[in-house]
C-alpha cells in the first residue's frame, strides 16, 4: 500500500458560467460526505470566470473541495492578451493546474516544451501540476502506447523538478478515451501507470517517484471508477463530462461506499 492520497479531480472544461458554476458546487456538496473527502482530496477545475465565485463559497462554507485550473501561462507576466498567470491563480486560492491537457495540445498546438514551462511555473509559483500525456488510436492499434506516452512525459517535464510535497502530478489519458465512452482496460491504464512511475524513478529516483501521483483520465464514469482506484498504480482519476453533473461526481468520489 502507498501512502499517495487519492485524488479526484473533475475537469469541467468550457462548460457552465459563474452562475451556474456555484449551482454545481453546492448541489456537488450536498451530496458529499465527510468520509469522502476526508482521505482523498476532491478538486474542481471551472472556467476561469467562475474561479473568483468558486473561491468565495468554498471559503463561506468551508468546502472540503479544492480549486484547479485548466491551464496557465508559463510567465508571471507580460504583455500576452487572453492569458492568465499562475499568480493570479495562486491569488484565487487555486491549488492544481492542469497542463497539456490534449485538448490545449491539439487546438492550441501546444508542445511538450511548452507544457513542461508550463509545469515549471506552477511548481515555482507554489501550485500542483497535473502534467496530462496519453497516446491517439493509431499509436494504441500500433502498439506503440508506451513509446509515444513516455515520450511526451520526458519532454512535458524538461527541466521539471518536484519537491517533495506531491507537488507533481501525472495524468494519464488516452486520447482515444476521452469523452467518447470508451475506457482504457484496468490492465492497460495499470500497465501504462506502471510504466510511467518507472519512468519517472530514472529521472527523479525511486523515492521521488513514488511520491507522484498518477491519475487516469478518459470516460470514467460511476459505473468504472471502482475497477480504476483497485489499481495499484493509479491515484485517481481525472473527470470530464461525468464532473458536470453533480450526483455522478459525488458517486465517483464516493465510489468506497455502496454506489
Ligand atoms: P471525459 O474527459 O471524462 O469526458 O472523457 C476527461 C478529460 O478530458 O479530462
Amino acid at each position: 500500500m502507498s501512502d499517495r492520497t487519492s485524488l479526484i479531480v473533475g475537469n469541467w472544461k468550457m462548460h457552465r458560467d459563474h452562475l451556474e458554476a456555484i449551482q454545481l458546487l453546492q448541489r456537488l456538496a450536498y451530496h458529499l460526505s465527510e468520509e469522502d473527502t476526508d482521505e482523498q482530496e476532491v478538486v474542481v477545475c471551472p472556467p476561469f470566470t467562475a474561479l473568483r465565485s468558486l473561491q468565495t463559497l468554498i471559503q463561506s462554507d468551508r468546502m472540503a473541495v479544492a480549486l484547479g485550473a485548466q491551464d496557465c501561462h508559463p510567465e508571471i507576466e507580460g504583455a500576452y492578451t487572453g492569458d492568465v498567470s499562475v499568480p493570479m491563480l495562486a491569488r484565487l486560492d487555486v491549488r492544481y493546474v492542469v497542463v497539456g491537457h490534449s485538448e490545449r495540445r491539439l487546438f492550441h498546438e501546444e508542445d511538450d516544451a511548452l507544457v513542461a514551462r508550463k509545469a515549471r511555473a506552477a511548481l515555482s509559483g507554489e501550485l500542483r501540476a497535473i502534467v496530462c500525456v496519453g497516446e491517439g488510436e493509431q499509436a494504441r492499434e500500433s502498439g506503440r502506447a508506451e513509446e509515444v506516452v513516455l515520450a511526451q512525459l520526458r519532454g512535458s517535464l524538461d527541466g521539471v523538478e518536484p519537491r517533495e510535497d506531491a507537488d507533481l502530478v501525472i495524468a494519464y489519458e488516452p486520447v482515444w478515451a476521452i469523452g467518447t465512452g470508451r475506457t482504457a482496460t484496468p490492465t492497460d491504464a495499470q500497465d501504462m501507470a506502471v510504466a510511467i512511475r518507472t519512468a519517472l524513478a530514472e529521472r527523479y529516483g525511486s523515492e521521488r517517484a513514488a511520491d507522484v501521483r498518477i491519475l487516469y483520465g478518459g470516460s470514467v464514469k460511476p459505473a468504472n471508477i471502482r475497477s480504476l482506484m483497485t489499481l495499484a498504480d493509479v491515484d485517481g482519476v481525472l473527470v470530464g463530462g461525468a464532473s458536470l453533473s453533480a450526483e455522478d461526481f459525488a458517486l465517483i468520489v464516493g465510489h468506497r461506499r455502496a454506489i
